[in-house]
């Protein structure tokens, strides 16, 4: 065991929970977030370094609360990783209001609530890293997923900006950017998903790139992340006939 300590949310399943016991394996402290306590209380009975904090992240007053436990509970946060997300993709058939507000606050003001816990604590220390789970799905716009690539793209230049910000009090930014990783959230998905790849695949990427590594954005799997790189720099009118394509050769 070292004594260093990494906060996770969206911990009770998929990549947060496979990184979850990663860093436990690797010696972590881990502190664990997610509304689903009963599961987080399981993965914390099978593992000694793993401390269990529930949270809805829409909860702003109770994203502080959770924070100042874990504080006072395993005394330094050196990592927050902020992993809470959802997707419905049958909602995204048709435009439904009620469910795009409903992402958009869980995605992206959910993860500004958390960023807002721990940004004065970070700001202080002048050391530390803030991470936050986004997809390749901000990149652009994907058919049948308009609520959820707003959220992603929010978020990606959100932790842009933050980068800036906090860079001057030498704390490190880092974005996520997975390609399809099989969870609860893509088992959703009635499409072919190309490249998939297991939880913890992504949390082996993600370890090494929040430990070993100093870059902004940790992606993978790397042939896939680089085939969507393109697609974002493309021009409109060839980004909108190659996805159009695409898109009728899995199935959508
Ligand atoms: N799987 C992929 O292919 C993929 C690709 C790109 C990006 N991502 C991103 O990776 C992250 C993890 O997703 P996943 O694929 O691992 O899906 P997942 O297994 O469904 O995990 C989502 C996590 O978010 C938590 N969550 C949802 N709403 C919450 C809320 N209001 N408050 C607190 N926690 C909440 C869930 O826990 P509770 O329900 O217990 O609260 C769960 O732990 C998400 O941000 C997702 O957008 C996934």
């Amino acid at each position: 065991m070292n004594d260093k300590v990494i906060w996770i949310t969206g911990a009770s399943s998929g990549i947060g929970k496979a990184l979850a016991i990663k860093f436990a394996k690797e010696g972590w402290k881990v502190a664990i977030s997610a509304r689903r306590e009963d599961l987080l209380n399981e993965i914390a009975k099978n593992n000694q370094n793993i401390f269990p904090f529930p949270l809805d992240v829409t909860d702003y007053e109770k994203c502080k609360l959770v924070f100042n436990d874990i504080k006072n509970k395993l005394k330094n946060i050196d990592i927050s990783f902020f992993c809470t997300g959802m997707h419905d993709p049958k909602s995204e058939k048709e435009l439904n209001i009620e469910k795009i507000k409903q992402i958009m606050n869980v995605n992206y003001f959910g993860t500004i609530n958390s960023i807002n816990a721990v940004y004065n604590y970070y700001k202080e220390k002048k050391t530390g890293q803030i991470s936050i789970v986004s997809s390749v799905a901000g990149y652009r716009g994907l058919p049948a997923a308009g609520g959820y690539c707003a959220s992603k793209s929010a978020l990606t230049t959100f932790a842009e900006s933050l980068y800036f910000d906090l860079k001057r009090f030498n704390v490190r930014v880092s974005i996520v950017s997975p390609g399809f990783i099989k969870t609860p959230m893509t088992d959703q998905n009635d499409f072919l998903m190309p490249m998939i790849k297991s939880p913890e695949f992504a949390a082996e990427k993600i370890f090494k790139g929040l430990t070993k590594s100093n870059s902004f954005e940790i992606h993978f799997p790397k042939q896939f992340t680089f085939m969507m790189k393109i697609l974002k720099v493309m021009p409109n009118w060839l980004y909108l006939k190659i996805v159009k394509k695409g898109m009728s050769l899995i199935g959508r």
